[in-house]
């Protein structure tokens, strides 16, 4: 399954907004539509919104266009995710070696994309030697390969785990206000043949409490030096949840996701959207239209609430901040 495709010097993106209902994909050969798209989430999921930035960098570039401008334009679509801060910047330093060729910078952004694939399985690998016989599997939000170049981060251990016959079942958390889980994650165990259980995100702490839920792991949109790190609203909930109830608690990222600027995640700039995602439904109306929200998209969780950190290079324990640092040495 893929959500990002390259062809014919244009890109093609999976429209997620459509999903599960419909499989409708998206041609751009303009990148400020690309930003947009990225806005409104018809790609979203930190990798994923990398690698997209990355391709819509080329077709400015092909475009003969003020690459410091694509740059600028695409850059300020989301603020969470590092990674699209981290395939702009990649792609910057390339145009600068080589003064702005369109053909090269395809290639970088064609590898920025082969990479992120090779890190998903990667992680897949290291991860599912941590995840149980028989296991029951608790995920947030959909951090599959939907959301990254293919495979998945979080969904890529599951798919692993499940390839060596160890998923017993896969609790997925629908994830409130814009149900990536119930849209997203469901359809893709679906359609992998892997057992699944949708549940309300209020569900989780009670599945707990029976022993039902062996493990979590979830994604990350940004880390910070010392492990702490954003991801969708209400992981953190899950991870006191899992605390409290003395579950193990994982989070799969590749090293393109991890911020060493910030020494914790108090810095990490946390997107607030639009107040009707939380007073509606799918268009339809669930809330007097005049009453306040609070909608940000995500929150951070304190790396003390993380059992493990799996990435492309290994599974990292505590002390978080002196492990990570070695990651980058
Ligand atoms: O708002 P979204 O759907 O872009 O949020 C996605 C998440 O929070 C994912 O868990 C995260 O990006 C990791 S994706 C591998």
């Amino acid at each position: 399954m893929d959500a990002i495709r390259w062809e014919g010097n244009t890109l093609y993106l999976l429209d997620q907004t459509k999903l599960p209902v419909t499989e409708a994909w998206i041609s751009y050969t303009d990148y400020r539509p690309v930003a947009d798209a990225i806005r409104t989430m018809v790609v979203r999921g930190a990798p994923a919104i990398g690698v997209t930035a990355a391709y819509a960098y080329c077709l400015a570039a092909l475009a003969g266009e003020d690459l410091g401008e694509a740059r600028a334009v695409l850059a300020s679509s989301r603020p969470t995710a590092v990674n699209l801060f981290w395939a702009l910047e990649r792609m910057a330093n390339r145009a600068e070696d080589c003064g702005g060729d369109p053909a090269v910078l395809v290639e970088e952004a064609k590898a920025i994309h082969a990479e992120d694939v090779a890190m998903c399985k990667a992680m897949g690998a290291y991860g599912a030697a941590v995840v149980p016989e028989h296991a029951r599997i608790l995920t947030h939000c959909n951090a599959g390969a939907l959301a990254t170049g293919g495979y998945g981060t979080a969904l890529g251990v599951i798919r692993a785990a499940h390839e060596l016959g160890k998923v017993e079942m896969v609790y997925a958390d629908e994830t409130r206000p814009l149900l990536q889980g119930a849209r997203l994650t469901a359809y893709e165990l679906v359609h992998d043949h892997i057992p699944a259980t949708l549940i309300a995100d209020n569900m989780a702490a009670s599945l707990m409490a029976k022993g039902k839920i062996d493990l979590v792991v979830v994604g990350c949109d940004r880390m910070a030096a010392n492990g702490d790190f954003a991801n969708k609203i209400g992981t953190y909930s899950v991870a006191v949840n899992a605390h409290h109830h003395g579950v193990p608690f994982y989070v799969a990222l590749p090293c393109s996701t991890i911020d060493l600027t910030l020494p914790d995640g108090s810095g990490i700039p946390i997107e607030e959207r639009d107040k009707d995602e939380v007073r509606t439904l799918y268009g339809v109306q669930t809330a007097p239209a005049q009453v306040e929200v609070y909608n940000p998209a995500f929150d951070v969780t304190p790396h003390s609430l993380v059992t493990g950190i799996i990435t492309e290079k290994g599974v990292i324990y505590p002390p978080f901040k002196e492990n990570l640092s070695k990651l980058f040495g």
